[in-house]
């Protein structure tokens, strides 16, 4: 197959992925049948019919044939895989165990399982059972030693579900957690065909595809979905401008996918580029004083004013007439238990008479590199 990206492919995702080159895929994110087992019709319990999963593309006729069908695309997707990629597969409760098992048969590593908890779920109408309020998604590789990919700070950015909107506005941020509260895909976001119904059964949350493809690739990376129905991966991969392949039997589904790519706009910025996640650069003691932001034998304070050690050329530090890492007396005249503390936390020194954390000058050298690159 020719190899030019951000496609839709009408087809079966096995003939269509057989034809790739191995190891060329990023990320996957698969969103397979469910074989949900649904029959007869669901009614609402003031009697109208509910609009559930009943899709042929739905049907196995025993477990078998659905264990057959998950061993084959998710054997298509192994080989296709960069070895350092990622796959995301999402099921509910009828499949997401027998896809787990699977996938750990054929070799794939759990990274983690998130809950996405729907924040308005369908009710359980006959009060038989719980109302099943969640889905997981599977995260993967290819092995237990890939080097994947997680924008760690671009997930803390993208974190509202363990921080208040008042503390997240304060400038709060945490650890993104494995439970997503997302609602169910619904309002002008969902696909209607003519008459108003519903196009496909089980659209996805755009917000949930844009989580996953922002926090486990990078920008221009090839995002492949076997199982595109809506392209809501593919609409996701172009906000935050990764490549995209996407697969689809039905030729209607296809349709409305590419008519809803064509009116996505690529969103570029922080997420897009996961910034957050960029590594300063680096900035040793001794070319900050041999850039003249510090200089060598000036004085070091601690916050309250006392004065400690003085500054070595070799960025070290003078104190009772031994040299010392600057982190390690850090520790040692703080007094805690760790033999390092970060100095550019403790550490002060004098501007125009005014005790300046560290950490300020070193921000102010690292301005100065960008400023060179600009
Ligand atoms: C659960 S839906 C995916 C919905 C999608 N995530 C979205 O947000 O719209 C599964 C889709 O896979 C398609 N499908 C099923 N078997 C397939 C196959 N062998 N090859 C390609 N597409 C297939 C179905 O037509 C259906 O649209």
């Amino acid at each position: 197959m020719a190899e030019s990206w951000d496609v839709v492919v009408n087809g079966d995702c096995l003939e269509v992925m057989a034809g790739l080159e191995p190891e060329s895929v990023d990320l996957i994110f698969a969103d397979p049948p469910y074989w949900m087992r649904t029959s007869g019709e669901l009614q609402r319990v003031e009697g109208t019919v509910f609009d559930g999963v009943d899709d042929a593309w739905d049907q196995f006729n025993e477990l078998e044939d659905y264990e057959r069908f998950t061993r084959e695309w998710l054997s298509a997707c192994r080989r296709v895989l960069k070895p350092n990629g990622s796959i995301w597969v999402i099921g509910g409760m009828q499949c997401i165990h027998t896809i787990g098992a699977i996938m750990q048969e054929l070799g794939f590593w759990i990274v983690n399982d998130v809950v996405w908890r729907k924040s308005n779920p369908t009710p359980n109408f006959h009060g038989t059972r719980l109302t099943n309020s969640h889905e997981t998604l599977i995260w993967a590789t290819k092995s237990k030693d890939s080097k994947y990919t997680f924008n760690y700070k671009t997930a803390r950015e993208l974190n509202t579900d363990t921080v208040s909107p008042a503390d997240y506005e304060a400038g709060v941020r945490k650890q993104m957690g494995s439970i997503w509260t997302f609602p169910v895909c619904a309002g002008t976001e969902r696909l209607r065909d003519a008459s108003g119904k519903k196009l496909h059964s089980t659209q996805k949350p755009l917000a949930l595809l844009l989580r996953v493809v922002a926090i486990s690739s990078h920008y221009g990376d090839l995002v492949l979905d076997p199982f595109g129905g809506t392209m809501t991966t593919g609409v996701a991969a172009k906000i935050l401008g990764r490549r995209y392949l996407m697969i689809e039997q039905d030729p209607a589904y296809c349709d409305a996918g590419v008519a809803r790519l064509a009116m996505t706009a690529p969103e570029d910025g922080p997420v897009a580029r996961a910034t957050y996640d960029e590594r300063p650069p680096r900035a040793p003691m001794a070319s900050m004083i041999a850039e003249g932001f510090f200089t060598t034998g000036e004085p070091f304070y601690l916050r309250d004013g006392r004065e400690i050690a003085t500054l070595l050329a070799d960025g070290k530090l003078s104190f009772e007439g031994e040299a010392f890492d600057m982190h390690m007396l850090a520790a040692k005249v703080r007094g805690v238990k760790a033999t390092r503390l970060n100095g550019f936390d403790v550490w002060r020194v004098k501007r125009n008479g005014e005790l300046v954390p560290i950490t300020r000058i070193r921000d102010e050298y690292r301005a100065s590199l960008a400023a060179l690159v600009d």
